[in-house]
This record gives C-alpha cells, structure tokens and sequence, in this order.
C-alpha cells in the first residue's frame, strides 16, 4: 500500500485506520491534489478490506476538521475544470460509502463546505464542542459540489438543508446534533478519537460480514423508495443465511458462547 502520499496521511493501528487531512496551514482546504490522493488511498484500502474492520477520517491540528474546498485552486478554473473538481471530490464522497467497514468522520472545528460535505459521506460524524458546520458556498457565488445538495437533505430533511444552503450560515455542534448531523460530541479532539475507536471495537466484535451487508444494504435503500428498499433488504437477508458467520453467531447463542466471527 502506497502510504507516501503529501497532503493526506494513514496510520493503521491493528484493525483500525486514521485517514487525515493534513494541509493545517490552510485549514486542510480540499485542492485537486487533496482529493486525488484520497481517491488513490481509499480505492487501495477498499481492495484490501480484508486487512481492516474500520476508518476515522479527521483533520490535522486543532483549528479544522476540512475548511472547505480550496478557494484559491477554485478562483481561476474553467467551468470544464469546475465539474471535473466537482465529479472529482464526489468520487471521492463515493468511496467512503463502498468501503465495506465502517467509517467515522471525527469533525474538531471547521467542517464547512466540501468539509461538512465528505464529513456526510463517512457512516456518521462525532464532534467535538469546537465543531462548526455550514455549507457557505452561495457567498462565493457558488453551489455544493461535493455532494451537499444531496446528502444533506436525506440527512436533516429538505427543509433544514434548504435553510442552511440558502443562508450559507454556521451551525455550532449542538445544533447540528439537534438536527442528526452529528451522533456524539466530545469535549476535546483526543477524547474525540478514542471514542470513536471505542466504536469501532463494539463493532468490530459483530460479524464484519453482517456490518458490511448492513452499510451497503442501507445506502443503496437511501436512494430508492421504500418498496424497493425492502426488496434488496430481504435479498441480502436471504443471502446471509449462506455465511458461516450467521451460523456461528446463531448457534454462540443456543450454546451460550462467545461467537467467533470470520467475516464470511
Ligand atoms: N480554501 C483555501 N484556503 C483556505 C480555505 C479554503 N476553503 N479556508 C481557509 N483557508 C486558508 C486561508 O486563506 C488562510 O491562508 P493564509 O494564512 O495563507 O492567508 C488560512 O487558511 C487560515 O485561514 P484564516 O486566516 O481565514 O483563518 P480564520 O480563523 O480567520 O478563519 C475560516 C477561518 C472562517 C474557516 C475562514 O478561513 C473561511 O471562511 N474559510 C473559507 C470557508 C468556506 O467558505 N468554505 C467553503 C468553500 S467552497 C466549497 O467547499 C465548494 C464545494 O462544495 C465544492
């Protein structure tokens, strides 16, 4: 796994990853290079999943979790090069969905824009109390690119999303945990990353094959309606009565054990 990347860095510590962002002198500003990095990076975890059971993705320092794309890179491109950006950073959005193990955004900070954006596309977000989100685009004349138009309307309702896209404003962490855009705050960002590998642990104990199915058998439901949602449900239901993990997890249950997952 190439791991030399210059503005993202990965430590795998045992079953578990830290993805950052780490451009701290400009708030960890999401340019063309961030975003091609992370699309390299997430594509190898994703063809070795066998070697990991989840990802926290964060930002380096203590000041952003992501302050946005990089306005300066954005300034002078063409709009040919603007959707290519924007097709860019959604591919990226795309891969922290596909990964088959968890992911947690820890969000300390700015999240704003493309931050708040791939911060929506991890499984779910933990903050801290100095965690400030927004989608700020319409005052630079701009729109989301990276997915906000869309994810955060399922998120916290069309309605809410409309609010916060149309006024641009800043949404302090108890707000956002109000709205379901945040799942736990932590006094501070070291707290943060513990809890979210405490996480990790509680789940990494399930079957990593029940987890994975349950992650991509609710994001493709996200996007169909209920009807055929439940359809895929029950498909992928019916499947996993074939795995040794559902046979090993039902029966550590009738014999009263530990149940030994393997993930297949
Ligand atoms: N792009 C490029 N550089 C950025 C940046 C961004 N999004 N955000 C911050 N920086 C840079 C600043 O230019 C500054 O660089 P210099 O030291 O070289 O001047 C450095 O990071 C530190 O920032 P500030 O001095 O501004 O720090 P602050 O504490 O005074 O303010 C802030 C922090 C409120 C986050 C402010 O930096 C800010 O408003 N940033 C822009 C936030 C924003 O609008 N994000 C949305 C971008 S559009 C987008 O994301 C589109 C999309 O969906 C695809």
């Amino acid at each position: 796994m190439n791991t030399k990347f210059e503005t993202i860095t990965l430590e795998q510590s045992g079953d578990f990853a830290t993805l950052s962002v780490s451009r701290e002198k400009s708030l960890n500003a999401l340019n063309a290079q961030v975003h091609t990095e992370l699309k390299e990076c997430l594509t190898q975890l994703k063809e070795n999943a066998d070697n990991l059971r989840g990802l926290i993705f964060t930002g380096a320092g203590d000041k952003a979790f992501i302050a946005g794309a990089d306005i300066v890179e954005m300034s002078s491109m063409t709009p040919e090069q603007a959707f290519n950006f924007a097709v860019l950073g959604q591919d990226v959005s795309l891969l922290f969905e596909e990964l088959p193990f968890p992911v947690i955004a820890c969000v300390n900070g700015f999240a704003l824009g493309g931050g708040c954006e791939m911060a929506m596309s991890c499984d779910f977000i933990y903050a801290t109390e100095t965690a400030l989100f927004g989608q700020p685009e319409v005052k630079l004349g701009l729109i989301p690119g990276f997915g906000g138009t869309q994810r955060l309307s399922k998120l916290i309702g069309r309605n809410n999303a409309k609010e916060l896209i149309y006024t641009g404003r800043n949404v302090k962490v108890d707000e956002a945990k109000q709205l379901g855009l945040v799942v736990k705050v932590f006094a501070t960002k070291e707290d943060m990353l513990e809890g979210a590998t405490k996480t990790l642990g509680k789940i990494s104990a399930n079957s990593p094959l029940a987890v994975s199915t349950a992650k991509s058998v609710m994001n493709e439901g996200n996007d169909l309606t209920i009807a055929e949602g439940l359809k895929v449900e029950a498909k992928h239901f019916g499947e996993i009565f074939t795995s040794y993990d559902m046979k090993e997890g039902t029966s550590a249950f009738t014999e009263k054990r530990k149940a030994n997952f393997k993930g297949e």
